[in-house]
């Protein structure tokens, strides 16, 4: 390998630390032939029905990071004396959990003397996604408790055609898995329940021409009368219906305009079964391949970090500005690979 690159990730629930090897020539742009994603070690907060507290999701990043840090390292077979570069992930997410990441990573470049390089988390899904599908220009939706857009690269950014007004898909499907004391209380619960539903209740759909809302189907199904788990079932099976509809429909739009070939889906909420269904025969329909990574890098991972402070080191991107930020957007980030 030439390059070794080292990957924190640290924006919310999820801490995990990745090794990512490069033995390409000078020339040559990262790609599953030449790189390699060596280890993806992840240690998740488990979600429980009081939602994520930010001081104890930070402590518990903080304790694991020892131990994942050497893991990574092991299962790669890599010494810490040979890593390249130290990637980390500089936002958007949750204030305690970003400051643990960083300061874990910009002590561990001070101590190695290599650079220290920060990671957009949202271009990081879109990257990794775009490196195993080999996908090149995609239209991208990028779905996540923390927000839901719809964008294309133009002139050496992404830019956003359309996204939510309020909250993000992910974090919709959560509430109401915690609203509805399910097991487990998140998106997860929902997609199970929901497998089980059969009518379809009606929901308020709230498209605003390539952008979308979800608080007011939040609102309605907290209003709603759910004794029985079939209730319960018929609700998770509307919401997806209806939350995933307004998605599809908002993203089909934006496809027909920018005619891109490809749709990418990437996020924490992409690795919903129905999700996927629905935006694989929306692209089918429209001519596109459908793009989408495997279950364990649409979550949060840090190889998504590593791979894309790979590439951003590659053509010498690396910003100087380093404390994490909560809200940067990722129509901030110049793309120079
Ligand atoms: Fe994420």
């Amino acid at each position: 390998m030439t390059l070794k690159v080292l990957g924190v990730e640290s924006t919310a629930h999820t801490f995990g630390v990745s090794v990512v090897g490069f033995s390409g020539g000078k020339f040559e742009k990262p790609s599953p032939e030449n790189t390699r994603v060596l280890s993806n070690i992840v240690d998740k907060y488990p979600s429980s029905a009081q939602g994520y507290i930010p001081r104890k999701l930070a402590d518990h990043h903080s304790k694991s990071f020892k131990r994942l840090f050497a893991n990574a390292l092991e299962v790669a077979g890599v010494r810490s004396c040979e890593l390249d570069a130290v990637a980390y992930s500089f936002g958007p997410g949750i204030g305690h959990c970003l400051h643990v990441g960083f300061v874990a990573a910009q002590s561990l470049s001070e101590f190695l003397e290599i650079p220290l390089i920060p990671v957009n988390h949202a271009l990081a899904h879109v990257e990794i996604t775009r490196f195993f599908c080999g996908a090149c220009n995609p239209l991208v939706v990028y779905v996540s408790g923390g927000n839901s857009q719809i964008m294309a690269l133009d002139a050496g950014r992404y830019r956003v055609f359309g996204e939510t007004l309020d909250i993000g898909v992910g974090n919709l499907l959560d509430q109401v898995g915690r609203f509805l004391e399910l097991d487990p209380p998140d998106a997860l619960g929902v997609e199970r329940l929901a497998l089980k539903g059969t009518k379809l209740l009606p929901l308020p759909y709230s498209v605003k021409g390539m952008s979308f809302a979800f608080s007011g189907l939040l609102t309605a199904l907290k209003k709603m009368r759910l004794e029985t788990v079939e209730d319960k079932a018929d609700a998770c099976f509307s919401l997806q219906e209806t939350a995933f509809s307004m998605l599809v429909e908002a993203s089909e739009r934006c496809l027909c305009h920018s005619r891109n070939s490809e749709v990418v889906l990437c996020g924490g909420n992409a690795r919903s079964n129905r999700l996927k269904e629905m935006f694989s025969l929306m692209a089918d329909e429209q001519g596109a391949r459908f793009c989408v990574a495997t279950h364990e890098f649409n979550g949060d991972n840090p190889g998504m970090i590593a791979l894309t402070g790979l590439l951003m080191l590659r053509v010498g991107a690396v910003p100087a500005e380093k404390a994490p930020q909560q809200r940067i957007r990722i129509d901030s980030v110049k793309i120079g690979w």
